[in-house]
């Protein structure tokens, strides 16, 4: 908490959401980009490093509650059982931080969890002018073109100053008119808002405590109300509905991908491409289409990712390459390839210039530099040492159907196509496997692993097992050519 820091950021999240029309997810868990809707409040409210950073909940309060603790432990959850209105719920705050011995002095940010687009630098700007112009209470406006369901405020005629917030269910039809609206967050003196709280009824259409009210309640009482209007009143867009969370997700992706492409990204299709809040980057990176960086994902300096590759948590090194990829938890080195049609699960790591290549599944393995896996495998729980080629169609059978087992293939070594490695297995350095081979016991550096029958061709079988087939045909056609070859010299 710095000098100019708020004393509370109160985030409002105890709303039921009934438009989402979910019975699994509180309307602040659904996600935007990768964070949930509280995840952005909070993320916004922690720029202001505020002394207290609370957050109410009540509907399915004990998902959100979970939520907060795993992800955003900087965050206090504060139960407001009944939802009896946006005053309510900031005077249950306030209560609840007082019985604890939190005495707050100077400003309350009160903000909204359902806000995903409002950024840290727009509450920081409410916060200034609210200090600056010495205000009892700053609130956040917007003038919108569809004003239907907000808050409208309400001006004073001779000088402009908000006079007051009515909402639409007890608007007169000439203040539904007003296309100002309150975005629902506002700056308030701490010991202000408390006295105010207090005066605020429940004689309005819904019955409900309105914390606009006491703008009101405080121009009469004769503190200064003040406003500031969202530059862009896409910033403070509400999500109601899944309509709207589609449409809020598009705005922040927009966003995202912008400050990536002014960092130096090139975003081959913005339309099909999808970032999440964390995802970074390093400049000349390619993101080609219908590609999602998701989670911590990092793209290195003149890697190109895509297309049609989904990465989460992945990082991807200096001029890399990864096409048509899925991948979770993977790190992929300076240099490397994957893919086409790769799939990378957690741990895998793929040292300098390694490749792994079409139809590979790579999971908890580590592949050396310049090692390869170009074909149709699966490598679990592996360690495959630098410059080494794993032959097409093999598998590191890892797994015993009780515990998983390392295979550890040296450096340098040429295994064979079709291998089966059967965990715990060693080959050493430099080592050889044949083709077709399950490899059960280590093989020694230098050696070669064989592990297959040997085989046996019986003549005529097709013409006596499987006569009249067009392969007994084709048999008999071959023996026939063979038979009117010219005999030579
Ligand atoms: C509220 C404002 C309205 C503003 C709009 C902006 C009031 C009375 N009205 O209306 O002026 O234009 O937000 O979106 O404040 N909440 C609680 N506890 C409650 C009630 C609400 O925590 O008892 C939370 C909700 O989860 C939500 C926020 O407060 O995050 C706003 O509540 P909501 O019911 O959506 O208010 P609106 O009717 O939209
Ligand atoms: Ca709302």
């Amino acid at each position: 908490m710095s000098a100019n820091s708020p004393a509370a950021v109160v985030v409002l999240a105890a709303g039921g959401g009934t438009r989402m029309k979910s019975n699994r997810l509180p309307k602040v868990l659904h996600e935007v980009c990768g964070r949930s809707l509280v995840g952005h409040a909070v993320a916004a409210a922690e720029e202001l490093t505020p002394g207290q950073l609370v957050v109410v909940i009540g509907h399915m309060r004990e998902k959100v509650a979970e939520h907060l603790a795993a992800h955003h432990p900087g965050a206090r959850a504060v139960v407001q059982a009944e939802q009896n209105g946006t005053g309510h719920a900031v005077r249950t705050a306030l209560e609840t931080l007082a019985a604890d011995g939190v005495e707050l002095d100077g400003t309350v940010i009160v903000t909204t969890g359902d806000a995903p687009l409002l950024t840290g630098g727009t509450l920081r700007a409410l916060a200034g002018a609210h200090a600056e112009q010495g205000n009892g209470v700053t609130v956040l406006t917007a003038v919108v073109p569809e004003p239907f369901g907000y808050g409208r405020i309400l001006r004073d005629e001779a000088d402009g100053a908000v006079a007051a917030i009515v909402e639409e269910k007890d608007a007169s039809d000439a203040q539904r008119a007003i296309d100002e609206i309150n975005s629902g967050v506002f700056a308030f003196d701490a010991k202000l808002l408390v006295g105010a709280l207090a005066e605020v009824t429940t004689d309005n259409a819904q019955g409900e405590e309105y914390l606009t009210d006491t703008l009101e309640i405080l121009r009469r009482a004769g503190h200064r109300v003040g406003a500031v209007v969202a530059a862009d009143y896409r910033d403070i867009l509400g999500i109601n509905d899944r309509v709207q969370l589609a449409h809020a997700r598009r705005l922040l992706n927009d966003r995202l991908l912008e400050r990536a492409m002014r960092a130096g990204v090139t975003v081959v299709d913005p339309a099909t491409t999808w970032f999440d809040v964390q995802v970074s980057y390093e400049p000349d990176a390619v993101v080609l289409p219908n590609t999602q960086l998701q989670g911590a994902t990092h793209l290195g300096e003149g890697s190109e990712v895509g297309p049609n590759s989904t990465l989460k948590d992945t990082r991807i090194g200096a001029g890399a390459r990864v096409s048509n990829t899925t991948a979770d938890g993977a790190e992929v080195g300076e240099l490397a390839t994957a893919g086409p049609y790769a799939y990378l699960r957690p741990g895998a790591r793929l040292a300098r210039k390694a490749k792994v290549g079409t139809y590979v599944e790579v999971k908890n393995s580590e592949l050396g530099e310049g090692a390869k896996v170009p074909h149709l495998s699966y490598i679990g729980d592996a360690t495959i040492g630098e410059g080494t080629n794993v032959g097409a169609a093999s598998v590191t059978v890892n797994y015993d159907g009780v515990n998983k087992h390392r295979t550890v293939i040296g450096a340098h070594c040429r295994t064979g196509s079709d291998n089966m490695f059967i965990a715990p297995v060693t080959i050493g350095d430099g080592a050889y496997t044949a083709a077709g081979s399950v490899i059960t016991n280590d093989v020694p550096a230098g050696g070669l692993g064989v592990s297959r029958a040997q085989q046996r061709n019986i003549a005529g079988w097709v013409e006596r097992k499987r006569p009249g087939t067009t392969s007994a045909q084709a048999a008999a056609a071959a023996a026939e050519a063979a038979a009117e070859v010219p005999a030579e010299g």
